[in-house]
């Protein structure tokens, strides 16, 4: 797969940075920031060749919206979907949660075209709106999917927080060696999202695949799923801190929802390396299909 460029992720936070400051200091579900940031995604994907659709849904009397990038080609029987929530709360800038899944996924979606991708299977990018207020964007889609769109969607990779500055490592748990497991097939996305940080040799532990995120409403339909996480309001443990650094008995976000989740709230090496674990993914699952891409 492809190395993702850490530089390209970061003109895209700084983007999703200078909208919020632009529009009163957010990027909420419902604000002017949040409209602003799906409108600098899809230019970004309209150019680059994908076919982009806006889905549109009214939640507390506010109009939302999903974005989906469709890259033409591919298994259309056989979709993979990569996704995560482009608003955050109206705190603050939401950088971290979820400018940083946000501008992942972007960088990913512009590297397949720049490189001429054809995957084997079918891809589809995602931008959920509303996620704070209780998944409403990704319930809607999922939702409003009708059996045979359902039956269609192979797998879906979330990544919600993948640049916390006291970041740990962590996959949803997929095949349950820790708790519930999901769908046949979760277990097969976590092993692949995992070996990303075996290549690099980075530790990984286990994170709960209970929902909190916007793969709850693809696990609740049987649609395999799995995805990345570098911690929230949660604290690093002194074991956590020898293995992967950073500071014990800290949060892994101390800016968590709040005004200080700033373009400065990024850990650039977990960022980097979520980024690359994110087209390590999509490379590998989706297939190689024609083209030839060198060996990680
Ligand atoms: N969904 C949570 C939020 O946006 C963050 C989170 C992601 C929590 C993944 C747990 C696991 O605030
Ligand atoms: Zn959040
Ligand atoms: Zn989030
Ligand atoms: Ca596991
Ligand atoms: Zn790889």
């Amino acid at each position: 797969a492809p190395d993702i460029s850490l530089a390209n992720v970061k003109a895209h936070l700084s983007q999703f940075q200078s909208i919020a400051d632009a529009n009163g200091g957010n990027r909420a579900h419902g604000r002017p920031g949040y409209r602003a940031s799906l409108d600098y995604v899809k230019a970004r994907l309209d150019e680059a060749g994908f076919q982009t659709t806006v889905q549109s849904f009214t939640y507390r009397g506010a109009t939302g919206y999903n974005l989906l990038a469709d890259w033409p080609g591919g298994d259309t029987n056989d979709v993979l979907m990569v996704g995560g929530h482009l608003d955050g709360v109206t705190a603050g800038p939401g950088i971290n949660d979820n400018g940083s899944g946000s501008a992942a996924i972007l960088e990913t979606a512009l590297t397949v075209a720049r490189t001429g991708h054809r995957p084997d299977r079918h891809l589809r990018f995602a931008w959920w709106g509303a996620e704070e207020l209780g998944l409403i964007g990704s319930t809607y889609y999922v939702n409003n999917l009708s059996s045979a769109e359902r039956s269609r969607i192979g797998g879906y990779l979330n990544f919600d927080m993948i640049g916390s500055p006291n970041a740990g490592y962590f996959a949803y748990d997929g095949d349950g060696s820790s708790g519930s497991g999901g769908p046949a097939g979760s277990a097969e996305i976590e092993r692949v999202l995992r070996g990303h940080f075996e290549n690099i040799g980075v530790p990984v532990q286990d994170t709960a695949f209970d929902g909190r995120s916007d793969y709850g409403p693809f696990i609740r339909v049987g649609i395999p799923a799995g995805g990345l996480f570098t911690g929230a309001e949660g604290r690093k443990t002194t074991q956590q801190a020898q293995l992967w650094g950073g500071q014990a008995g800290v949060a892994f976000d101390r800016c968590y929802h709040a005004s200080c989740d700033t373009t400065a709230n990024i850990n650039d090496t977990a960022l980097d390396r979520n980024a690359d674990a994110i087209a390590h993914a999509v490379w590998t699952l989706g297939g190689e299909g024609g083209t030839q891409q060198p060996p990680d």
